[in-house]
C-alpha cells in the first residue's frame, strides 16, 4: 500500500452513501478503504438503496448497513455511529443531501449522525452539471467548506445519461488522498495563531465616493477558513466583501488601508503566520472632501498621497512570525515577486498572474507561483481557491516545522 494512504489503517470510517448514479462506484471506494486498512462502516440513504443494495456493502466491509434511526435494537443508534467514527466520508453527495447537511436537517440516519458527529467530514459530491452550478448548490457547498468540510470536488467527464460535463464522483484515488490527509494533518495547524487579511480597501474622496480595486476576498476568506478547519485560531482583517463569514475565525472589518495597518499591527505581536491576501490602496485622496462633491461644480482635481506599506513594515518588524505577502503581476511575475520577497523579507510570497481567463481577482478559481525565502519554487495551475489554500497552508506548516526545527 502507498504510504501516502498510511492514515487510513486502523481508522474508523463512517461512509455514507446517498442516492446518486455513482453509488455503485461507492462499492470500490469502501472496498478500497478496507484494503487500506480501515474499519469501514457504510449508511445508506433510502434513495441510495434503490440503486445498491446493501447487503453489497455489507459484503465488501463485513458490517451490517443500518438505514433507518427507528428500526435498530439500540436506542441511539445516531449517537453511537457518530461517535465512533474518525472520519465521516458522504460519497457520493447527492445535491439533496448536501442541502440537508447545511441546514442541519436531520430526517434520516445518515444525516442524524452528521448533524451528532464532532469529527471531521469529507464530502464528494456528484450530480449533474446543472445541480453543481444551480446557485443553491454552490451556496450550500460553500457553508459547508466555511464550517470545515473537506469537499472532493467533482471532475470533468461522463456523466449519467451520456452527458459531459463538471459533476462527476472524483476518482478514487483523489478521495482516498484526502481522506488520508485529513486524518493525518487534519489539525496539523492546531494550536498556531494565524493572522489573514482579505479583501480590498476603499479610500474616501468625499462621504460617498472611493478609490477601490477589484479584490473580491475569496483568497483570504479561504485562507482563513482552511488554516481554521486545521486548528489553527485565526484572525481575519477583511475589508468590505460580499462574503459569508468563515466559522470559528475572529473577524475585524476595516474600511481604509489606515483602517487595515491599525488592525493588523494590534494583531501582529501574537500572530505566529500573518498572510496578507488583501490588495491594500497604494495611494488614497489627500484631504477627502467632507460633503458630497457636487458634479456641476466642475470636473475636481483629487490629489494622492501615498498609503503606508504595511506589508514592508512588518518585513522589517517582524520577530518569529512567518510572514506571507501576496502579489499580482501582469509581467515578469516570478522574477518581481522575488525582488518583493527579498526586499520586503517575506518567508513566502504568491504570486498571482492576473489576466488569464479564470485566475485572479473576482474568481473561484486561481493559477499562482509560491516562492519561499529558501528558494523552492511551486507551480500551481488553474484550481479553485479552496484547493490552492489548502496547498498553501500545508507549505506553510512545512515551513514553519522547518523555522522551528532550525
Ligand atoms: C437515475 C437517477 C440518478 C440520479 N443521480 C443523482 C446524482 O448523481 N446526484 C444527485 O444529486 N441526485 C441524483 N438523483 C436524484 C436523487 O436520487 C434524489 O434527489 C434523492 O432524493 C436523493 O436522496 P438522498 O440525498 O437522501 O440520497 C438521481 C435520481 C435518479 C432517479
Amino acid at each position: 500500500m502507498s504510504t501516502e494512504l498510511g492514515a487510513l489503517r486502523g481508522a474508523r470510517v463512517l461512509l455514507g452513501v446517498t442516492g446518486g448514479i455513482a453509488c455503485y462506484k461507492a462499492v470500490e471506494l469502501a472496498r478500497l478503504l478496507g484494503k487500506a486498512g480501515a474499519d469501514v462502516q457504510v449508511l445508506m440513504t433510502e434513495a441510495a438503496q434503490r440503486f445498491v443494495g446493501p447487503a453489497t456493502f455489507a459484503a465488501v466491509t463485513h458490517h451490517s448497513v443500518p438505514t433507518d434511526v427507528f428500526d435498530s435494537p439500540e436506542l441511539v443508534v445516531h449517537v453511537r455511529l457518530a461517535r465512533s467514527a474518525d472520519v465521516i466520508v458522504v460519497a457520493p453527495a447527492t445535491a439533496n443531501t448536501i442541502a440537508k447537511m447545511t441546514h442541519g436537517i436531520a430526517d434520516d440516519l445518515l444525516t442524524n449522525v452528521v448533524l451528532t458527529a464532532t469529527c471531521p467530514i469529507v464530502v464528494a459530491p456528484a450530480m449533474h452539471t446543472e445541480m453543481w452550478e444551480h446557485p443553491a448548490t454552490r451556496a450550500n457547498i460553500e457553508t459547508l467548506r466555511g464550517r470545515g468540510c473537506l469537499i472532493v470536488e467533482p471532475e470533468i467527464g461522463e456523466l449519467a445519461g451520456g452527458d459531459e460535463g463538471v459533476g462527476r464522483l472524483a476518482e478514487h484515488r483523489a478521495i482516498l488522498e484526502k481522506i488520508s490527509d485529513e486524518l493525518s494533518h487534519g489539525r496539523d495547524l492546531a494550536g498556531v495563531r494565524f493572522l489573514v487579511t482579505a479583501g480590498g480597501t476603499q479610500e474616501p474622496i468625499d462621504p460617498i465616493r472611493f478609490i477601490g480595486n477589484r479584490s473580491s476576498g475569496k483568497m483570504g476568506y479561504a485562507i482563513a477558513t482552511e488554516a481554521a478547519r486545521r486548528g489553527a485560531a485565526v484572525t481575519l482583517v477583511s475589508g468590505p466583501t460580499h462574503l459569508a463569514d468563515p466559522d470559528r475565525v475572529d473577524i475585524v472589518r476595516i474600511r481604509t488601508a489606515s483602517e487595515m495597518r491599525d488592525a493588523v499591527l494590534a494583531h501582529f505581536d501574537e500572530a505566529d503566520v500573518v498572510v496578507k491576501a488583501a490588495a491594500v490602496a497604494d495611494f488614497r485622496a489627500v484631504n477627502p472632501a467632507t460633503s458630497k462633491i457636487k458634479k456641476d461644480a466642475g470636473l475636481p482635481a483629487i490629489s494622492l498621497e501615498r498609503t503606508d506599506d504595511i506589508l514592508a513594515e512588518l518585513g522589517r518588524t517582524k520577530t518569529s512570525q512567518f510572514l506571507v505577502g501576496f502579489s499580482a503581476e501582469t509581467e515578469d511575475a516570478v522574477p518581481n515577486a522575488r525582488k518583493k520577497l527579498a526586499a520586503k523579507n517575506l518567508d513566502m510570497i504568491i504570486v498571482n498572474v492576473v489576466g488569464g481567463p479564470h485566475a485572479g481577482f473576482e474568481h473561484d478559481t486561481n493559477q499562482a507561483v509560491l516562492l519561499t525565502a529558501q528558494g523552492d519554487e511551486v507551480d500551481f495551475p488553474l484550481q479553485t481557491k479552496s484547493a490552492m489554500a489548502a496547498a498553501i497552508c500545508d507549505r506553510i506548516a512545512h515551513g514553519c516545522r522547518f523555522s522551528k526545527s532550525q
